[in-house]
């Protein structure tokens, strides 16, 4: 028995032999063959050009720095994240190179602290005034994005393929803001009078620091969530906010309203939200990218490569809706 497993052994050994050595030589004649033809040099130096073009640019040419946030801000009663139960080591492994941060409380006091408490004093005083961690979480990844840029994503995202291969290396050097769409009635149906018929979802976004329609949000949240307190004659860190007054002041309605109103401005073909309905393909507005619905809402029909249809669209990041964004209480 034994010495005839042997024999089977050293065979494949043979044979696995013979086949890499005839590899090795192919290969080689290959890549001789360039050498001996002018034309197909050309060609060599051709493929190189595409090689390059396909490689992720340096940081230096690039607006969105490699950089991912995540914002965790412990419920009444958690006092630690088990990171084991999140996708953060599939954030750091889809994105080689990448710095990786997860804001916890403390983090993100320091960060809002340090960076605005001498330049804009009502954004440090407006993200103290929130006591609802939906709400500061909201206003905490528009502040991350606007001063340091980078990828922000929720704790309940996953990646399902590289970051760097989100958008082409020549677009990776141009644009500085990519959104997707977490609605389209088009390809969605209706959901509630709460959801516009288009909108963009602020559970994944990418930015350049400075990034205009960052710093427009900014300054829209802190107007609405003093606007809500107004109207109840209170002062904010008193005022009650309704689900509605939550989506509406810091979540993806504000965030919708901002985002579309900076489209609007550059594209005069687009008048309306119902304009970007039915997207199939990035659409691409001066450095500001919008990619279609199931981009950063992926279904498990995507992950599981079941869905040749989406799939082929491009399924980038699967959102788990486990956020608990909704006003307590
Ligand atoms: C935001 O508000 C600040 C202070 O009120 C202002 O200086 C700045 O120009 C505004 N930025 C944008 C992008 O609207
Ligand atoms: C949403 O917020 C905007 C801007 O703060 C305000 O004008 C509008 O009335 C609000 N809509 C709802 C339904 O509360």
């Amino acid at each position: 028995m034994l010495p005839h497993a042997y024999h089977r052994y050293f065979l494949w050994i043979a044979i696995a032999a013979t086949f890499c050595l005839l590899a090795s030589q192919l290969t080689s004649v290959h890549r001789r063959q360039p050498k001996q033809n002018p034309a197909s040099a050309a060609e060599t130096a051709e493929s190189l050009v595409e090689t390059t073009a396909l490689r992720p640019p340096p940081a230096s040419e690039i607006p969105i720095p490699r950089q991912i946030w995540q914002i965790f801000f412990a419920p009444p009663g958690i006092k630690t994240l088990d990171k084991g139960g999140t996708y953060a080591s599939d954030w750091i492994s889809m994105a080689p190179g990448y710095g990786y941060t997860l804001m916890g409380d403390e983090d993100a006091t320091a960060f809002v602290d340090s960076s605005f408490a001498s330049s804009r004093p009502d954004i440090t005083a407006t993200f103290h005034s929130l006591r609802n961690p939906a709400q500061k979480s909201d206003l905490l990844r528009y502040l991350l994005l606007w001063h340091r840029g980078g990828i922000y994503s929720d704790m309940d995202t996953r990646p399902l393929v590289p970051v760097e291969e989100w958008l082409p290396p020549a677009k990776r050097r141009e644009v500085g803001l990519v959104v997707a769409l977490e609605w389209d009635v088009a390809r969605d149906g209706y959901w509630d009078e709460n959801t516009r018929d288009v909108q963009f979802c602020q559970w994944t976004i990418a930015a350049a620091p400075g990034h205009p329609v960052l710093g427009g949000m900014v300054n829209h949240t802190i107007a609405a969530l003093h606007d809500v307190a107004r109207q109840q004659g209170k002062a904010l860190d008193e005022a009650d906010f309704s689900d509605l007054q939550v989506l509406n002041s810091t979540g993806p309605m504000a965030w919708s309203d901002v985002v579309f109103d900076e489209i609007r401005r550059r594209d005069p073909l687009v008048e309306e939200l119902n304009d970007l309905m039915d997207l199939r393909s990035p659409k691409y507005a001066g450095d500001l990218v919008v990619l279609p619905v199931e981009s950063f809402r992926a279904e498990s029909s995507d992950e599981w490569g079941l869905n040749g249809w989406r799939k082929n669209r491009r399924a980038l990041v699967r959102h788990y809706y486990k956020g608990a964004w909704k006003a307590q209480g």
